[in-house]
């Protein structure tokens, strides 16, 4: 059962009428040296993201087959990327990002990993220039289309995944919903103000401003992607919406019981907000055979 005070937030979003206006991100790409430190910390160390990394790992792995070669688009410090890699090692990935200062923290994290499937690219993710079209098997980006500066470059987004991705190929995309209300948005931002540094806090809040609405994310998927994935989001108000393939894989009870043992290992709260998101996007249509 969520916590009353996220049943709260959700009767908020409900009852309100108008949208406050989204905000874009101050910084569109994450290079400022203190920012990426204190998102790549909070994603690694005292890992507030790791739930959040485990859900989305199991939908990408759900959308991928080994001999892959997939993409991972504005892939950041990579936590997200060398989790999915190292559970898949006979995949390729490939990881764009248009700030050098968090591929140079991607490229130090994959060597201390010694993952040896991933490549990283410094480009934007609406001009995939360096890729052929239908050369890629699959396509996967979290938590970060909301840097994008508008509606229109969202959309040339989805041209790009839709020009370079196989008929066939596997797709998973996930980022925040602008949420309503002013309130809901510092809900979400100080939720775990006591388990992250200050700067992340600051990070998270921006990204939750600078979230396209569903709406937005329903017409450049209706214009571009809807052929080959569908659209969900978070059951009651769209906290988090994702844009998917369906299933491409076959071998999943080795990677299922991988998953469980990873789950065991995540303390209790981690767990607990784990169990939320399953439920928020369960109701929402949003299931992984992995989960
Ligand atoms: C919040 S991080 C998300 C990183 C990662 N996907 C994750 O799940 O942790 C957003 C990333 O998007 C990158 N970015 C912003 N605009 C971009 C663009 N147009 N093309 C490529 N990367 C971009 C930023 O530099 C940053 O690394």
């Amino acid at each position: 059962m969520p916590s009353p005070a996220v049943l709260l937030v959700a009767l908020r979003e409900v009852i309100t009428r108008q949208r406050a206006p989204r905000r874009t991100e101050p910084d569109l790409i994450m290079a400022d040296p203190e920012q990426v430190a204190a998102y790549t910390r909070a994603g690694r160390e005292d890992g507030v993201m790791a739930p959040v990394y485990h859900f989305h790992a199991a939908q990408v792995c759900d959308v991928i087959r080994p001999g892959d070669t997939v993409l991972d688009l504005a892939c950041g410090p990579a936590t997200q990327l060398a989790l999915v890699a190292r559970l898949n090692p006979d995949v390729r990935f490939i990881g764009v990002d248009l700030s050098e200062e968090m591929l140079a923290r991607a490229r130090e994290h994959i060597a201390e990993q010694q993952l040896d499937n991933i490549e990283f690219r410094h480009g934007s993710i609406d001009a995939l220039d360096f890729l052929e079209a239908k050369s890629v098997d699959a396509v996967m980006s979290t938590m970060a289309l909301h840097h994008l500066p508008d509606e229109e470059t969202l959309s040339s987004t989805f041209n790009e995944i839709s020009r370079v991705l196989k008929p066939d190929g596997g797709l998973y995309l996930v980022d925040f919903g602008h949420l309503k209300s002013p309130r809901s948005i510092e809900y979400f931002a100080n939720q775990y103000a006591d388990r992250q540094p200050d700067l992340f806090t600051e990070d998270y809040r921006n990204s939750l401003w600078a979230a396209f609405p569903k709406e937005a994310f329903q017409r450049g998927h209706a214009r571009h992607l809807a052929e080959r994935s569908r659209l969900y989001s978070t059951f009651i108000f769209p906290f988090m919406v994702a844009i998917k393939s369906p299933s491409r894989r076959a071998d999943e009870q080795a990677l299922r019981e991988t998953f469980a043992r990873l789950r065991e290992q995540l303390p209790p709260h981690h767990r607990r907000d784990l169990k939320d998101l399953k439920t928020f996007f369960g109701l929402g249509g949003l299931s992984s055979p992995l989960l």
